[in-house]
């Protein structure tokens, strides 16, 4: 069984319509362990640095104004393979496709209205994301 830390962020979109409790809860139900917990809001600079991959693409500044327009919770979560089990309970990108039962299917409606989270896609992205918004003093071992 392989332990795994990922990086969460609650988006503004769910911060702002209060669905800050229901996706902890979804974690929390599901057994994993929230390791780190605190509210941020992501400047620019950060969101650029966090979103540097997708600098290409066309969504880029529309992803840069929707993740610094209200504050976010980010998280560090841990358990068994927990990068894809986190990316499983999440669900799809687009909250259309999104499947009933997963986060996205259930709380979020389409892409224009947000998809609420955000959850590292490998371990070498959960490393460097999880170095950007914690210190190693702000993560507990329980
Ligand atoms: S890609 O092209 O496969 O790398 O893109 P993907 O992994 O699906 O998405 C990368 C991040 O961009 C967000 N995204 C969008 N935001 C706004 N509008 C549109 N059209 C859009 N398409 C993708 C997507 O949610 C990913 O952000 P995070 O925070 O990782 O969910």
């Amino acid at each position: 069984m392989k332990m795994e830390q990922t990086l969460v962020l609650i988006k503004p979109d769910a911060v702002v319509n209060r669905k800050i409790a229901k996706v902890i809860g979804r974690f929390e139900d599901k057994g994993l362990k929230i390791e780190g917990m605190k509210m941020v809001w992501i400047d620019e600079e950060l969101a650029k640095e966090h979103y540097k991959q997708h600098i290409s693409k066309s969504f880029l500044p529309r992803l840069i104004s929707y993740i610094t327009q209200a504050p976010v919770v980010a998280m560090v979560i841990s358990g068994p393979e927990a990068i894809k089990t986190v990316r499983n309970l999440v669900g799809d990108t687009d909250p259309l496709k999104a499947l009933p039962g997963t986060i996205r299917g259930d709380l979020a409606l389409d892409l224009d209205s947000g998809n609420i989270i955000h959850a590292s896609d490998s371990n070498g992205s959960a490393m460097k994301e999880i170095e950007l918004f914690f210190t190693a003093e702000e993560i507990y071992s329980y």
